[in-house]
């Protein structure tokens, strides 16, 4: 075990297979992630965070993709967004933003989005790319860039590191698929993908940092 992780991506590991094996691990245990996550006081400085990009955003219609328990939509919403929630997980959607009888909820992966070009001025991605292989994450960028409107943002939020593979962490019991990046690395990974940086800040939060970018092509 190197860094805290269980087994790197080897020859023949299947990418959509480790995407299949992280949504079972979400939605086995959707309901004890949304007790552990739906408030803001486990996580300082997280609310000021979305409440800083959402004040600049340049239209209301926003998208919080791999929402789980929908806790910074479900704010957004409350300073008057439009908020679609979205993320792979059924039972996550269900008892998350559903339980809270948010108005948009979409079941899907982030690497297969269902909306149209430009539809958001603004797209949030906390903790979710983490998720992907380190293979598929310019992909999910270039997709993500995509929905949004020529002057939209999006705000990611990533595990700094080295390395990729399988972890039990957290308030889930099963194993799941961590890729962990240095933020300059990721920043140019968003670069190669046609995002334009406003902003890396390391956060104060254990290992996390944020990016702030824009489609910028009008
Ligand atoms: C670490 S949780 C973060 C939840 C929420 N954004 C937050 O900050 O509390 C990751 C969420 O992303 C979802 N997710 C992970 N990979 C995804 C993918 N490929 N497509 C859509 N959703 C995904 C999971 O089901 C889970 O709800």
């Amino acid at each position: 075990m190197v860094g805290g992780l269980d087994q790197g991506l080897g020859e023949g590991v299947n990418a959509p297979e480790i995407r299949k094996e992280v949504c079972r691990a979400y939605s086995g245990f959707a309901d004890e992630y949304v007790s552990a996550t739906h408030s803001y006081e486990p996580f300082p400085g997280l609310e000021d965070e979305l409440r800083t990009f959402a004040s600049d955003l340049p239209g209301s219609r926003f998208l919080d993709l791999g929402c789980g328990s929908g806790r910074d939509g479900l704010l957004l919403a409350k300073l008057g967004f439009d908020v679609v929630f979205a993320d792979f997980s059924l039972p996550m959607l269900h008892h998350g933003p559903g339980s809270a009888r948010a108005r948009w909820l979409v079941c899907c992966d982030v690497l297969g989005l269902p909306f149209c070009e430009g539809a958001f001025s603004g797209v949030l991605l906390s903790g979710v790319l983490l998720h992907l292989p380190r293979s598929q994450c310019r992909d999910a960028l270039v997709g993500v860039r995509k929905i949004l409107d020529g002057r939209g943002r999006v705000l990611m939020s990533m595990k700094r590191g080295t390395g990729e593979g399988w972890r039990v962490a957290g308030s889930i019991p099963k194993r799941r698929w961590f890729s962990y990046y240095a933020p300059d690395e990721f920043a140019e990974i968003c670069e190669s993908a046609r995002l334009v940086i406003d902003r890396v800040t390391v956060s104060d939060r254990e290992d996390w940092f944020t990016v702030t970018a824009g489609r910028y092509d009008i």
